[in-house]
């Protein structure tokens, strides 16, 4: 039997509280116990409190974790990644702070088709070396589990392998999400119906027979998969019993946030370009956005979404990275963070709140992971600050100094 003290947390940051994705006011209240502690037991969270009263239920046999009086959080939950691919897409990025836009690059065979080439080349057993790299660097980040999307294989066996790969990653928590509707692959240009016929007819079966993945993604945008392909696709997985999420409105508002509503998506992801119709219809339905700010930043733009419309609407905003070689290429949450709060005026503590327990929310694991609080996961970080604000203010700086996993280290940073 394992059995852990945390002690000596500057602030224990648990974002404790109803359970239920936090909306409005509640996405600033985070629970916070000064100077607190935590006992873990097997992997599980026995309890949290303030040090004086958690030290007398202590015993005897706890391995003593002391925080030195720095702050421990909840692990981040990263709630939309591309960790699995080949290569990278360097020279993209070069390309478009001369002018080429993501959009042309991707017209003229470069993109997400670029990726795939590479991606289909490489073995199983490449790909889970590779995808190893990110992983660390996830960790290293804080984050203690990740949302996981196929979709640089664009065909059956390719996206399976990239599926394996998924399942095979430790020890940080996956998700799995067949996006096999990525981008129209290259043998698939002059008949594009044919690849939805093929997503919707052979791999959406045998993903959700062969339980590869939780959730179905799409790309929704007019010239890649438009309105009705993308309910085609996304009817099908539902019916298969896969949960839906969607990259929405991320290049135009071409009304794919309104899809998710009428679908009942778990989330809608990006919404760069969502109008107020659209956050009605996600407010209405209960769908969860998130918010991806490393990629309008990466690819040079201003167009954020809409955060605090979205939040004083009563959606429960989710952030994430957006991970992917050609987009977001970081695995970072507290500079998502940063960006959160200096791009969208989102305050520190709805950030954390995104970042955390919504996040954990939108992935159906709400009542695990997400926050500290008693019969969860010991998912927890001790990051090298006071005051939990100081992880988005000091930005490009990695805070942690330890990482948990059901009370497991599995990362020690030396600063
Ligand atoms: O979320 N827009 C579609 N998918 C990714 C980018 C993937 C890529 O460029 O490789 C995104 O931004
Ligand atoms: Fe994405």
């Amino acid at each position: 039997m394992s059995r852990l003290a945390v002690i000596n947390c500057s602030q224990l940051v648990t974002l404790g509280g109803e359970p239920r994705p936090r909306t409005g006011l509640a996405m600033r209240e985070l629970a916070i116990i000064n100077d607190g502690a935590m006992l873990i037991t097997d992997g599980r969270i026995e309890t949290v409190g303030p040090r004086s009263e958690i030290e007398k239920g202590i015993g005897s046999g706890r391995t003593l974790i002391d925080a030195a009086n720095n702050v421990v959080m909840p692990g981040f939950v990263d709630a939309h990644t591309h960790p699995v691919f080949a290569g990278n897409r360097a020279n993209e990025f070069e390309q478009r702070i001369s002018g080429i836009t993501y959009a042309q690059i991707a017209a003229s065979g470069g993109g997400i088709r670029s990726t795939v080439r590479q991606t289909r080349a490489a073995s199983e057993n490449e790909l889970l070396d590779v995808t190893r790299k990110y992983v660390q660097w996830f960790l290293e980040g804080g984050t203690t589990t990740i949302e996981a999307k196929s979709g640089y294989g664009l065909r059956p066996d390719d996206e399976y392998k990239l599926l394996r790969v998924i399942r095979a990653i430790q020890p940080i928590r996956t998700v799995p999400t067949f996006l096999g509707a990525h981008e129209i692959p290259d043998e698939f240009r002059s008949n594009p119906a044919g690849y939805v016929d093929l997503v919707v007819e052979e791999m959406l079966p045998a993903v959700a027979s062969r339980k590869l993945a939780e959730y179905c993604d799409i790309f929704s945008e007019p010239g890649i998969f438009g309105i009705d392909d993308s309910r085609r696709v996304l009817t099908a997985a539902r019916s298969l019993g896969l949960g839906l999420r969607l990259h929405a409105d991320q290049l135009s508002n071409s009304g794919a946030a309104v899809l998710a509503a009428e679908l009942g998506a778990a989330t809608a992801d990006h919404l760069e370009h969502t109008d107020a119709s659209g956050i009605a219809a996600l407010r209405a339905a209960g769908v969860q956005p998130v918010l991806l700010p490393g990629s309008v930043y990466a690819l040079g733009s201003r167009q954020y979404p809409n955060a605090r419309a979205m939040i004083d609407a009563g959606l429960a905003v989710v952030l994430a990275t957006d991970f992917n070689p050609g987009s977001s290429p970081t695995p970072s949450m507290p500079m998502i963070l940063s960006l959160a709060c200096t791009q969208m005026r989102m305050t520190p503590a709805e950030a954390l709140t995104a970042a955390t327990i919504n996040a954990a929310y939108s992935l159906g694991r709400g009542n695990q992971i997400g926050s500290l609080e008693a019969g969860k996961y010991g998912d927890f970080v001790i990051y090298d600050c006071r005051d939990y604000r100081e992880i988005p203010y000091f930005f490009g700086v990695q805070h942690p100094k330890a990482v948990y996993i059901g009370g497991n280290e599995v990362v020690t940073v030396v600063h």
